[in-house]
């Protein structure tokens, strides 16, 4: 492990983000930090952890404390999977292999984002763990179709639907910083934004190093080969997701199904219809549709909605393994964490997400015997109070 990740002094997500920093430029950073316009929901995600008290049974010796669950018929060392983030690549040129294979080490699984820089089948080989696909219908369908025939064939054992996306959401931090212009083919659109570059010489070397900007290797459109990471948001406009495309990938698709990005029952109860095998309640992190509820206080609806027929997962804010218990406690079988990880990999590759996870399954480790539970699967509404403003059905 990295000896920056590794230091007595960085002892939760908060400081590897603050190497992350450090590490990268500031457009790669708030690309990662940021969240869509006025960042309301990214602030609420985090707030609503905080806003759920603990209720702990005292007096309890716990001898052998079990934080491992089962997901979609897969074990996993704990209630946390690596969710799908875009642009890995431009945080650490491990990118999507090192957080795969971090998650695979560390017992958990990986969701590839079809924003990858990393070919699909060289990202499933470096993953001891069970790694999954997030499809946009990047490229159209021809293009999802060569992805899902690949995915199929490498191994991957679901697949995740992101119905959050119509339209990419407003980042209002990155035309700031000039990722359209730094990500574009144009070397004299680039100079007003090289000196933040030049200031992250250990990044840009890296970055150089590994060829620059990266094709989206897992986006091949007959023809025309790998599509250009500069082409995404305008090719996100065209690449909604709706119920008629789940019936026909349902089709394309032997495996399971997840569908992410829901925050209501009403939606939630449509994916289960649809033949969701999962459902994520998730609001991208606050980075599409702002002023969207907190994802742990849309979580009670979705639970109570689909009434157990299929595994609820939730993702949204997770920094601590104390926000993972509480997002339990209130009915998800576990929880996908996006920028808790990918500030570790923009720190530190591999090592960076690794410490990461380890972090967060110390923490629930910990968590659970302090609340005096002996098992994730032991976790329920009882061992927390959630504010009486919440509608918890
Ligand atoms: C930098 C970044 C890129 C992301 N890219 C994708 C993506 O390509 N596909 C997707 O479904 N979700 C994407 N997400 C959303 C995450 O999968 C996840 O829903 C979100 O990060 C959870 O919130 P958290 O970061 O607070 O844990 C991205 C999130 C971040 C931070």
């Amino acid at each position: 492990m990295s000896p920056a990740v590794n230091s007595p002094h960085v002892v939760n997500i908060e400081d590897l983000r603050r190497i992350a920093q450090q590490r990268v430029p500031k457009a790669v950073f708030d690309y990662l930090d940021g969240g869509a316009e006025a960042e309301l929901t990214l602030l609420e995600n985090c707030r609503a952890f905080r806003e759920v008290i603990f209720r702990p049974r005292s007096a309890i010796a716990i001898g052998e404390c079990t934080v491992s669950t089962r997901v979609l018929g897969h074990e996993l060392s704990i209630p946390a999977m690596l969710a799908p983030v875009g642009y890995s690549r431009l945080m650490h040129p491990g990118g999507e292999v090192a957080a795969a294979r971090a998650a695979g080490e560390a017992g958990t699984g990986y969701i590839l984002s079809t924003i990858s820089g990393h070919k699909l089948e060289d990202v499933k080989a470096g993953s001891k763990g069970p790694v999954w696909y997030q499809l946009y219908l990047l490229g159209g369908r021809e293009a999802a179709e060569g992805a899902l025939d690949r995915a199929r064939r490498a191994g991957f054992s679901a697949l995740v639907i992101t119905v959050d996306t119509p339209v990419a959401g407003f980042r209002e931090r990155d035309p700031r910083n000039g990722m359209t212009e730094l990500l574009g083919t144009s070397v004299f659109a680039k100079i007003p934004y090289l000196p933040d570059l030049l200031a992250h010489p250990g990044w840009l070397a890296s970055f150089l190093f590994d060829g620059g900007v990266p094709r989206l290797e897992n986006v091949v459109t007959p023809g025309k080969g790998a599509m250009e990471l500069v082409d995404i948001a305008a090719a996100l406009a065209d690449a909604v997701v709706t119920w008629e495309d789940l019936r026909w990938i349902r089709e394309v698709w032997p495996g399971p199904i997840v569908v992410k990005g829901l925050l209501t029952g009403d939606d939630a109860r449509r994916a289960v219809d649809e033949g969701a095998a999962a459902v994520v309640v998730s609001n991208h992190g606050g980075r599409q549709l702002d002023s969207v509820s907190a994802t742990l206080r849309a979580l009670p609806e979705v639970v109570a909605a689909v009434n157990g027929q299929v595994e609820v997962l939730m993702d949204g804010g997770v920094r601590r393994g104390s926000d993972i218990v509480k997002a339990l406690c209130l009915g998800a079988r576990a929880v996908l964490i996006g920028r808790a990880y990918a500030y570790g990999l923009a720190a530190a590759g591999q090592a960076g997400v690794a410490r990461a996870l380890q972090i967060l399954r110390i923490d629930v480790e910990r968590t659970l015997r302090l609340l005096g539970c002996p098992s994730v699967a032991a976790l329920d509404r009882s061992y927390i109070g959630v504010p009486r403003s919440w509608c918890v059905p």
